[in-house]
């Protein structure tokens, strides 16, 4: 495993991937960590001596670290995680809120803006799966990362919370559209409306995370799903969760149009030519059952 600010020496190309191995530096290494196993960057954020919450330095270093794993070959699943016993305590109140009430309007958007690129702007689309593995505390500005990861798998022990309530804003930036989208009218408003927390169990419940599982067996359970996902066409994942995201809010004739349009898209940049494997596989080498497994990309 290799980790950030660690810095390779000479780089040699995989011939089978084509990713550059032991070569350039890793991004991040200061309030954001990154450490590279067998395709899976685990991107942490990196301050857990303040429960890992999101300041501008934080969220300037992990834009900068989402951008380069986006063309990074060695990343084929991001995992976002929380260094030490948090996930993340949220917006950090003093450097992010009170550090800054001094700024002007323009000056304060800057800040906000590219704190949105990488909790929502670049992260609902981006190009690799991303797992969000929530490790302990859990609240406010976090959800947002949370929720615009594809997947999302908890600690039973994490504790969540939206607490703006508790300290007298209501859930701002995009917090409260994002949690609308994965948790019911009800949950939302009882969450947003008491501050109540709730733990990774609960979070499963009300599908604000896809699964919990006990503390200990996090990181493997992420590390098996990151493997499923690595299983699969990287091309027709990227559109098809691209695809889920863009229809939600098109009509069914928009939807139906942009989807046929999307599948067509994804024939013509797949280099593996993975619809045609496994037409070939399955109906010629009767070599696999597709609502069974995927077909061997081995062989494409
Ligand atoms: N903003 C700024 N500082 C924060 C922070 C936040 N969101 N969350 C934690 N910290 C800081 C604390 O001020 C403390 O700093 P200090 O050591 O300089 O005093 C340090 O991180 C450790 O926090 P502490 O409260 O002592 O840890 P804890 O384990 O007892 O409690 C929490 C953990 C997460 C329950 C508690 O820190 C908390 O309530 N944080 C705020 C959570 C929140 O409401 N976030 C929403 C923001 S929108």
């Amino acid at each position: 495993m290799s980790r950030s600010g660690a810095v390779g020496t000479v780089g040699k190309t995989d011939a089978k991937t084509g990713a550059k191995t032991g070569a350039a530096p890793l991004p991040g290494g200061n309030t954001v960590l990154v450490e590279l196993e067998d395709g899976i960057a685990w991107v942490s954020m990196n301050r857990p001596e303040k429960r890992n919450c999101i300041s501008p330095t934080l969220a300037a270093e992990m834009l900068a670290v989402i951008n380069a794993l986006e063309a990074d070959r060695r990343c084929q699943v991001l995992v976002l995680t929380g260094a030490g016993d948090s996930f993340s305590a949220g917006m950090d109140l003093k450097e992010f809120f009170r550090d800054n009430d001094h700024l002007s309007p323009p000056e304060r958007a800057h800040i906000y803006r590219t704190n949105a690129a990488w909790q929502w702007r670049q992260f609902q689309f981006y190009p690799k799966p991303t797992i969000a593995m929530v490790n302990g505390w859990c609240f406010g500005g976090a959800f947002t990362p949370l929720v615009s990861c594809d997947l999302a798998i908890a600690a039973e022990e994490a504790t969540f919370g939206l607490s703006e309530i508790n300290w007298g804003i209501i859930p701002a930036g995009v917090l409260t559209k994002a949690v609308s989208q994965v948790m019911s009218q009800r949950d939302c408003l009882y969450y947003i409306m008491t501050g109540a927390t709730f733990d990774g169990r609960k979070a499963a419940a009300m599908g604000l995370v896809n699964e919990a599982v006990p503390l200990r067996d996090l990181r493997a359970r992420t590390r098996q799903l990151a493997q499923i996902l690595m299983e699969k066409n990287p091309t027709v994942l990227r559109a098809a969760k691209h695809a889920y995201r863009r229809v939600r809010t098109m009509s069914w004739d928009d939807a139906e149009d942009y989807l046929m349009s999307k599948m067509d898209q994804v024939r013509f940049f797949d280099e593996e030519h993975g619809r045609e494997q496994g037409l070939q596989q399955f109906l010629d080498e009767k070599s696999y059952k597709p609502g069974l497994s995927a077909y061997r990309r081995d062989r494409a």
